[in-house]
């Protein structure tokens, strides 16, 4: 199936359709990688991207609470709103001036850190690849991450759910997905993908700009307002005369900077696909606007992430589930891959129900 998805969708370079292109995974747990024990209080780096999404909001304070609880010294640092890429090179590389033991790294660009990466492997560092990988290069050890390539599974599958519940179809859809610099957008792009293209190739889904490539979905710098203009564009170009029923998008909120988009143009809402979880779309999903999100709880990655550090830190090897899948160009990275839970209005209560931010906009 991945593979008929790769023929099918074009994709913006060798490395990711190698990322996207695994046909199998061990889901069983394995171990791999070199251990190398370290002092209980050693420097932690932990670099991590602007903060594009809530996500990325709630894991620098988790790694600050977290690293601290277990004794070490953490140093977490966001890369800037605008040098975005400049900030997090620089960043890297004071960590690894300061001595930091393990850097982990939730890329801004991942395709333009082999430089930094190389110079902390050379000076004994370990680097995690955090949420999102490290391209193109020998120099990152691990990978922690939800599956991406599901996540898009999930997303392609609510749409048809969604559209399904409205009728037969055919059924007139768009397709966003992700900023190009970030690895997780090709990935996210391919699984939906992979369910999308059969119904788009048997008429059940007609994508009515003919916008399938993913150059053309894209949304730089998974800006809301670059998603919304584009919405505008195509309601301009495409859907003066005919209703639009679904949209995937690749997260919230680009899902709700679309919703804002159909509204604003006097349309029905249709069905629009996220992921994160964020507050806001928890809320629109209640409401009845937004149709599904993806709960990628930040808490359960950022303490995997943190265990990998305490088993690197105590000599023991560190825990992977998938050696298989993500492969960035020069290696396959051992990975831990968490599972990621489709939400819609109908399981919301239940898949928030440890969450005390959540839960309760479920009642
Ligand atoms: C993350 C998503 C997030 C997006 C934008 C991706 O790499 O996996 O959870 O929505 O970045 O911040």
């Amino acid at each position: 199936m991945r593979k008929l998805a790769l023929t099918t969708v074009a994709v913006a370079s060798v490395a990711l359709l190698a990322l996207s292109g695994c046909s199998s995974r061990t889901d069983a747990p394995a171990s791999t990688g070199a251990a190398a024990g370290f002092a209980a209080d050693s420097l932690i780096g932990v670099a991590l991207p602007s903060k594009t999404s809530e996500n990325w909001v709630l894991a620098g304070g988790l790694f600050e609470s977290g690293l601290e609880k277990a004794g070490f010294k953490g140093d977490v640092q966001y890369a800037g709103a605008s040098t975005i890429v400049k900030d997090q090179q620089d960043q890297i590389s004071a960590m690894v001036t300061n001595g930091a033991k393990v850097i982990i790294v939730g890329a801004a660009d991942g395709g333009q850190l082999s430089t930094q990466v190389k110079a902390a492997h050379d000076a004994g560092a370990v680097v995690i690849a955090y949420d999102r990988l490290i391209l193109n290069t020998d120099s990152v050890d691990y990978y922690v991450a939800f599956d991406n390539f599901k996540v898009g599974e999930l997303q392609g599958q609510a749409l048809l759910d969604g559209l399904a519940a409205k009728g037969k179809g055919p059924h007139n859809i768009e397709l966003f997905s992700g900023s190009s610099d970030d690895a997780n957008s090709a990935v996210f792009f391919n699984g939906a993908m992979s369910v999308l293209q059969p119904k788009i190739d048997d008429g059940t889904l007609v994508v009515g700009s003919g916008q399938t490539d993913i150059k053309q979905t894209a949304t730089a710098g998974w800006k809301a307002e670059n998603a919304q203009s584009r919405m505008d564009s195509l309601l301009t170009s495409t859907y003066s005369d005919k209703s639009i029923d679904g949209v995937l998008s690749p997260n919230d909120t680009l899902a709700r900077a679309i919703i804002t988009s159909v509204k604003a143009a006097g349309k029905p809402i249709p069905v629009v696909t996220g992921q994160d979880s964020e507050v806001e779309s928890v809320k629109s999903i209640m409401a009845g606007e937004q149709y599904s999100t993806i709960n990628k709880d930040t808490r359960l990655l950022v303490a995997q992430a943190i265990k990998m550090v305490q088993q690197l830190q105590g000599g023991v090897e560190v825990e992977v589930n998938d050696t298989k899948s993500y492969d960035n160009g020069k290696k396959i990275v051992p990975s831990y891959l968490l599972p990621p839970v489709i939400v819609t209005k109908e399981n919301a209560a239940k898949a928030y129900a440890n969450d005390p931010t959540l839960e309760p906009l479920t009642k």
